[in-house]
């Protein structure tokens, strides 16, 4: 019998118990049924976890591109893949079908070669969440060169610095996006990001905006005109299944982003095979994810574990406040969307609004709701379930990683009984562990410690691009022979987890990754600051908001401390982006330090919490007094 499509818990234990007796036969089965390959592998699965090395499906051939188009014009031609909802409501709505959308890949991708991009080569595509995001991603992979999407609100800093470590030859942006009431010029950002990256041959523009942007000469092109003359046919480039499909920047504790690189076989494989079975996707059904395409849950669960299994994925380019709070609601109501998956913060930010705006609509086309990329609260988990589905929607809160590829801890809607705040059980062929300090795994239920990886699974990250070394550090000298997330997690009574939030320097706000490491550093540029350090603390909407203790390098410094916040600020939204900013800043002669000179987060985060009663033995420190002047001076 197929294991590809689960219905019922029972059948859930059952598949889970094979999939992790017999990993490679489990996954060979899947593999092997449900997806086009030009040539068998010789391999499922080779690996070492000392030297991080993973390898599925070896030696096979394949191209991702016919798995989630080609093969589905006979059967589903005329179906829509992508549904494009612009920003402006009054805008019709775009209708993609798998026939239209392959020619625009196959035109798309031939404008690619005619640029002098080839396999192996790396696109850096700096789009708003429009169809030629979606599209420019699947050209890439169609011959084989290898993509890395930034997100459209990231800086010039922050995309220069990204392009560079990943070697690009081509950024392809538009002159500019909506956003709400606002427009942003995209092709400015990227214009001053490329200043200084030397290896850019060519700069391909989408009109989105029409605002007459200026243009480089020899490096910038429209791509419209090069579109229209293309040809639509440009056979698919047969890659081997551990060949890089894209490479996607996150957040480490420390220094510079890490490009995680995914690769394509097994990348293929777990995100279709997730995709299905957590939001139990049919034939008919419309499915929205909300997340913007410059986030693996975009790569994953918009682009391609949706169109693997053939079915119609929206793409909206607006803000869920636009024109006003009911936006998402709307947007349910008018194409009767099935499945919904969007973040904790945007569901804390419209519970917040009040109920009016949902009550106005629609909603009983919904069955599955979806929740990603932070601890989801008991406050907004009942509120999603009642206001949202109406208490017949399962909620499935699942939990991943840019470095899983996949969701790996999940509900089966219908089959897992939910239970709030709970991610609940592995998926298929993950098999968590929890550690304490010392390395020691703790067994049985009712456990808490930090949350790892005990056997390889087919989307896992392969490498940090051209840090193999940072690759191995960060996730697997931890523990022996199993891969370390950053989080920690509890297992409850019967088994099921709860994730409580990231144990590393990695705070999550807005459902956003951020390193403090850069934030500081970004900080520390500005002439009057002699050092500093972000924690985070909570925050009703965003989950955590960064609060940011700062030295100043003259004491004395007569200058309004209300225009240094503001400058600190402006530093950190030209380095990094707008969504970095910090909440609170407070100036303060001194950070507490161990006598071996680092900064004491902890008692940072406590005091940020207002948690003073919490502090704990602060006698070890370099300077103890610190602490009290810096909590007089919150008061
Ligand atoms: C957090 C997003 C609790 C976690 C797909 C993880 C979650 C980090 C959940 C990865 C969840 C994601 N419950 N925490 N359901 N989902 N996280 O790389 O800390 O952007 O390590 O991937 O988000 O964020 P990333």
């Amino acid at each position: 019998m197929s294991n590809y499509h689960i219905k019922q818990f029972e059948e859930y234990f059952q598949v889970y118990r094979k999939s992790v007796r017999n990993p490679e036969q489990f996954w060979e089965e899947i593999a092997e049924e449900h997806f086009t390959w030009k040539k068998r592998w010789s391999n499922v699965l080779s690996y070492d976890f000392k030297k991080a090395e993973f390898k599925w499906f070896e030696d096979a051939k394949l191209n991702i591109t016919e798995n989630c188009i080609d093969r589905h014009l006979h059967t589903r031609g005329d179906k829509t893949a992508l549904l494009f909802e612009p920003n402006n409501p009054n805008d019709e709505a775009e209708h993609i079908t798998y026939k239209q959308l392959h020619e625009r890949v196959c035109k798309f991708a031939n404008v690619l070669k005619d640029k002098g991009i080839k396999k192996g080569d790396v696109v850096c595509i700096y789009l708003p969440m429009i169809p030629e995001l979606a599209i420019s991603v699947l050209a890439c992979a169609r011959i084989g060169a290898i993509h890395s999407v930034i997100f459209a609100g990231f800086s010039s800093t922050a995309v220069s610095s990204r392009v560079n470590d990943c070697n690009a030859k081509m950024v392809i942006t538009s002159d500019g996006s909506y956003r709400g009431s606002k427009t942003i010029d995209l092709k400015g950002i990227v214009d001053e990001a490329l200043n200084d990256t030397p290896g850019i041959e060519s700069v391909l523009v989408v009109n989105r905006i029409n605002s007459g942007v200026y243009m480089k000469e020899d490096r910038d092109v429209w791509i419209q005109p090069l579109l229209d003359d293309a040809s639509a046919v440009c056979n698919a480039e047969i890659m081997d299944a551990e060949d890089p499909l894209f490479i996607l920047y996150t957040s480490g504790s420390t220094g510079k982003p890490k490009g995680m690189v995914h690769t394509i076989g097994g990348y293929m494989v777990y995100t279709a095979y997730t995709f299905k079975n957590v939001f139990q996707y049919r034939e008919d059904d419309i499915y929205w994810c909300t997340a913007d395409i410059g986030w693996i849950t975009g790569h994953s669960y918009i682009v391609y574990g949706p169109l693997a299994n053939g079915a119609t994925s929206v793409m909206f380019e607006g803000v869920p406040s636009y024109p006003d709070y009911g936006r998402f609601w709307d947007i349910v109501e008018k194409h009767k969307i099935s499945q919904f998956y969007t973040a904790p913060t945007a569901i804390r930010a419209l519970a917040k609004q009040g109920a009016e705006f949902v009550e106005k609509y629609d909603l009983s086309s919904l069955k599955v709701l979806g929740s990603v990329g932070e601890p989801i609260n008991e406050e907004a988990w009942h509120w999603y379930d009642e206001n949202v589905g109406k208490k017949k929607s399962p909620i499935v809160d699942t939990w991943w990683q840019t470095e899983t590829g996949g969701i790996m801890i999940t509900p089966i809607p219908f089959s897992t009984p939910t239970k709030p705040t709970y991610a609940t059980l592995p998926f298929i062929g993950v098999q968590p562990a929890l550690m304490d300090e010392s390395g020691k795994e703790l067994k049985g239920n009712q456990v808490e410690g930090r949350l790892c990886i005990k056997f390889p699974w087919p989307s896992m990250a392969r490498t940090i691009w051209g840090n193999h070394q940072r690759y191995k550090d960060t996730y697997f000298s931890a523990y022996d022979n199993m891969y370390f997330t950053g989080d920690g997690a509890l297992r409850d009574e019967v088994g099921y987890y709860r994730i409580t939030g990231r144990v590393d320097d990695v705070i999550i706000v807005s459902g956003h990754n951020l390193g403090t490491a850069p934030i500081e550093d970004a900080i520390n540029e500005h002439p009057a600051v002699s050092e500093s350090a972000i924690v985070g603390f909570p925050h009703d909407v965003k989950g955590n908001a960064l609060y940011g203790y700062v030295t100043l390098k003259d004491v004395g410094e007569s200058r309004n401390h209300d225009n240094l916040r503001m400058e600190i600020n402006q530093l950190i939204t030209d380095r990094i982006g707008p969504i970095a900013k910090l909440d609170k800043i407070q100036f303060t002669e001194a950070l507490p330090k161990t006598r071996s000179g680092k900064i004491m987060r902890r008692i940072l985060r406590k005091i940020a919490a207002n948690e003073v009663d919490q502090l704990g033995d602060t006698s070890t420190l370099l300077n103890p007094e610190v602490v009290q002047s810096i909590i007089d001076n919150v008061k």
